[in-house]
């Protein structure tokens, strides 16, 4: 199956094409308490006639493992990555990559990581760009585990997936990309919640100033920084009021969304949710992808199969996302 697009790397936009994003990019512009930053605007958006295209995945909740034939399953969805035309250039993880890390022996969580870097290296010659869930995270909740435990916390998943930093950038033909970690430890039942640090707060706020105002922005992380999911999850509303958990929503949201507003972002990618939704606020998207796992290898989860986001990026900032259902079948549908 391929994916409606070019049929190469590179295209012209039609005049209707055009025409079209610059009656959307109007109507943006023209929302109340929604100013972006200068240049995030319809006209100037739309000034550019030749634009350059490139694709890229967006592979969210893999939740490695052999049971359930989660290493198979792995494997195809990377063979589809592959198939596409156009070829992505790189493929960004959304975090929980291996199921799981959080509540296991070293030993388990060593075998998942490397479980994970094998099947990578064996179906796949892209870049891989790795983005860290709460599954990531070694022995936060592992009987015998603590602080002084080798490869403890986020360590183990930063050596395996040769990471320097939790929280990093790069640019990619005038993109620019921000990969956040956003769990955090916490005393809640689940032992952790969503969020940046303060000292990952300073980074990105610094980071953003330093980013050009009219370039344009993807920020990637695991836990959404909004979503419109919890209105569909039971035990959310209570004596009546919505009661969203930070480790379902990110915590800091209000201050990051202000932050976002100040430069060009033009797709927030998350997961953790296991299904999907699309938010236009303020001159950014929201996009919350479905899980590579589905409903952790027992089949769809709420009614969405297995996949990935598969996004096409234009210079002018513009975008198109689909979801992209690699064809899964479980083997023990719950
Ligand atoms: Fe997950």
């Amino acid at each position: 199956m391929t994916l409606p697009g070019t049929d190469a790397t590179q295209r012209e936009w039609t005049r209707r094409e055009l025409l079209r994003a610059g009656a959307a990019g109007a109507l943006l512009a023209t929302m109340p308490g929604c100013a972006g930053p200068a240049g995030n605007t319809a006209s100037s958006r739309t000034q550019t006639h030749h634009s350059r295209v490139f694709r890229f995945v967006h592979l969210t909740d893999i939740h490695v493992q052999r049971e359930l034939n989660g290493d198979k399953g792995f494997a195809k969805a990377l063979t589809a990555v592959e198939a596409l035309r156009p070829r992505p250039e790189f493929i960004l993880t959304g975090g929980d990559l291996v199921f799981d890390a959080f509540e296991v022996t070293p030993q388990r969580a060593k075998e998942l990581f490397t479980l994970y870097k094998k099947i990578v290296a064996d179906n796949t010659s892209l870049t891989v760009h790795p983005c860290l869930g709460n599954h990531d995270i070694f022995g936060w909740k592992s009987p015998g585990v603590d602080s002084r435990s080798p490869g403890y916390g986020k360590a183990m998943a930063m050596d395996y997936l040769g990471m320097s930093d939790s929280c990093y950038h790069f640019d990619y033909h005038g993109w620019r990309f921000f990969v956040l970690d956003n769990i955090q430890s916490a005393a809640n039942e689940d032992g952790y919640r969503g969020g940046l640090s303060p000292q990952q707060t300073e980074w990105l706020a610094d980071a953003l100033r330093q980013t050009p105002a009219a370039q344009p922005i993807v920020v990637c992380e695991h836990i959404p920084l909004i979503t419109v999911t919890a209105f569909a999850h039971e035990g959310m509303m209570t004596d009546g009021a919505w009661r969203f958990r930070d480790n379902f929503v990110c915590g800091d949201a209000t201050a990051r969304l202000k932050l976002l507003r100040e430069r060009n972002v033009r797709l927030s990618l998350s997961g953790h949710i296991h299904e999907r939704d699309r938010i236009e606020y303020c001159g950014t998207t929201f996009i919350n992808d479905g899980a590579v796992c589905g409903a952790w290898w027992k089949g769809p989860n709420r009614g969405v199969e297995e996949g990935f986001g598969v996004i096409d990026v234009r210079d002018d900032g513009s975008f198109d996302h689909q979801y992209f259902d690699y064809g899964w079948q479980a083997v023990a549908e719950s």
